[in-house]
């Protein structure tokens, strides 16, 4: 059963007690309804992908309700901080160096990087307030759906599959927020989307750089090197071969089990830590165990395909 909350004071504090729980909450943002984690929490964001049906581990928007504590979580100096005292709260998402603030590596899908926005919706900002942690939340419908602008929506797409929704009635913006990234020629605009790209230009006094070619982050394979461990990964593997280090599943053993009782929730969540744990320790390979090819098991397979592919 999905809760639906209403916003007064004691709905918020449900919203926000349940996220401190690790459960899935659906709340308004003035862009679109966000699909709501624990951004600490690496099995609430693995139910995340799960909620979503998503077959890849594509990287989160990370929500904070003010500047300072974005800063806390990512660096956020020159042009970033520029656009940020402009345009937070607003529909910008920032893509930043992450600090080490405890943010599951999950959802920044193994990256050095962590998009982040502080929504321009006071209701969205009182429940991350409360919350207190950073909150992961990607748009909250089923993966390959368009996003939901009402609590309706979220209910027709996920009921069942979140603990509750917070109904703030209809989003203003209706699109999700613009994502800009920092490359070496300065900012670049990863997405377009509710803030102009004309805005954006004002504020930094010059135009946008151009965005790399298939920069679009969830387009699969422009990311592959950064999710590959440095010793090399071989797949669908049931005994290691000398010097190799074994990353185990289910009945398959190894020196790390991603889930000993073969659990995908508890084996997504485990994925980044476990693949970088194996690899410090100087092993010859990383030989991981067969994952199942359905539900979170594809994009369990499809991160692991990455870190496998020669390079
Ligand atoms: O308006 C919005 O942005 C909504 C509301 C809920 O805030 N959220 C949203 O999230 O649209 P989502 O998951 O649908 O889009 C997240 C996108 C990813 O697909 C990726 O393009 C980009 O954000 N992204 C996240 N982390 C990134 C990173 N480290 N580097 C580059 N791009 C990143
Ligand atoms: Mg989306």
């Amino acid at each position: 059963m999905t809760e639906r909350l209403a916003t007064d004071p004691e709905g918020i504090a449900r919203a926000a007690a349940l996220l401190r729980q690790g459960a899935l909450v659906g709340f308004p943002t003035e862009t679109v309804y966000g699909l709501g984690a624990d951004a600490t929490d690496d099995r609430a964001v693995a139910r995340i992908y799960q909620a979503k049906g998503r077959p890849q581990f594509n990287p989160l928007i990370v929500h904070l309700p003010d500047i300072d504590s974005a800063g806390a979580v990512a660096r956020l100096e020159g042009d970033a901080l520029r656009l940020a005292g402009a345009f937070w709260p607003g529909p910008l998402t920032l893509v930043l160096p992450v600090r080490d603030a405890g943010l599951s590596p999950l959802l920044r899908a193994g990256l050095p990087t962590v998009a982040l926005r502080v929504p321009d919706l006071p209701l969205a900002r009182d429940l991350l307030r409360r919350v207190a942690r950073p909150v992961a939340a990607p748009s909250a419908n089923p993966s390959g759906r368009i996003s939901p602008t009402r609590a309706e929506h979220v209910l027709d797409g996920l009921a069942g599959r979140i603990e509750a929704v917070l109904d703030g009635g209809p989003c203003v913006v209706g699109v999700e927020s613009t994502i800009v990234g920092f490359g070496p020629e300065g900012p670049q605009l990863l997405r377009p989307g509710g803030l102009p790209a004309e805005a954006l230009e004002g504020a930094l006094g010059r135009p946008l750089a151009a965005a790399p070619q298939g920069a679009k982050p969830n387009a699969p394979g422009q990311l592959s090197s950064h999710y590959a461990p440095a010793a090399p990964v071989r797949l669908d593997v049931t005994a290691p071969g000398p010097g190799e280090v074994m990353l185990g599943f289910g009945p398959v053993p190894g020196d790390l089990s991603l889930s000993e009782s073969g659990d995908l929730v508890e084996a997504a969540a485990n994925l980044f830590h476990m693949l970088r744990a194996l690899d410090v320790r100087g092993a010859a390979g990383i030989a991981v165990a067969p994952i199942p090819d359905h539900g979170l098991g594809r994009a369990i397979r499809d991160r692991l395909a990455r870190a496998a592919a020669p390079r």
